[in-house]
């Protein structure tokens, strides 16, 4: 199992970062929020973009925007290995995954706990990972929703049945106890359990 870190409930961003730095995580998850899709809002560009002086991994950009297309250019320019965008958005979802696809960084689409699977269809041939959210998007230290479980079983099998080769992710409340409903994930970001701990590698490690 991979383990990507959000660092969305840090208290000191840089400090976290140098510890996750020094452990054996495979991605840092960086979530971006424009105040619109979701009611909070991330920092702007400008200051997300010194998070490369504290960081070596690889990252992985959640964009939880209305307007993807304004921030792809951005994120594509730091350590990025995947960048996802919600299936939600009103924008041509298409058009803003060739546009990750054009900077060669895998794309991803994010779905919301209430979103049918179903809304992922068009896209598959387009993307190397889906984002299932097991919280409500918005903010971190939430509890998992437990019928995640079975969402991950439906992605699961719908990608199996178009025989494609995608990552599924998923986001939000995972700990050591809820890494139990998350059979069938390649990923799992955790943010609190992490960063809110003592031991980072520790936390980690009970994920895997
Ligand atoms: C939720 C974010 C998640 C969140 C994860 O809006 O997309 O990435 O930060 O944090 P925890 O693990 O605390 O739920
Ligand atoms: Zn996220």
């Amino acid at each position: 199992m991979k383990i990507s870190a959000s660092f969305l409930s840090s208290k000191d961003i840089p400090n976290d970062l140098k510890k996750l730095n020094e452990t054996d995580v495979d991605y840092i998850h960086v979530d971006i929020m424009d105040g619109k899709f979701v009611s909070n809002k991330t920092m702007p560009f400008k200051e997300m973009r010194h998070i490369y002086e504290y960081t070596s991994k690889r990252l992985d950009v959640h964009l939880m925007v209305e307007n993807p297309s304004a921030y792809i250019p951005l994120y594509a320019e730091l350590n990025t290995e995947y960048i996802s965008i919600h299936v939600e958005v009103l924008e041509d979802i298409v058009k803003d995954l060739e546009l990750i696809k054009s900077y060669s960084i895998k794309c991803g689409l994010a779905i919301n706990p209430d979103t049918p699977v179903k809304e992922l269809v068009p896209f598959l041939p387009y993307i190397d990972s889906i984002l299932v959210m097991s919280v409500v998007p918005g903010r971190g230290g939430q509890s998992f929703i437990p019928e995640t479980s079975q969402k991950i079983r439906e992605v699961k099998s719908l990608i199996e049945s178009y025989h494609l080769n995608i990552v599924i992710n998923v986001d939000g409340g995972v700990n050591q106890d809820t890494k139990e409903l998350c059979q069938g994930a390649d990923i799992l970001t955790a943010g609190s359990y992490i960063v809110g701990s003592e031991d980072f590698q520790e936390k980690i490690s009970s994920l895997r």
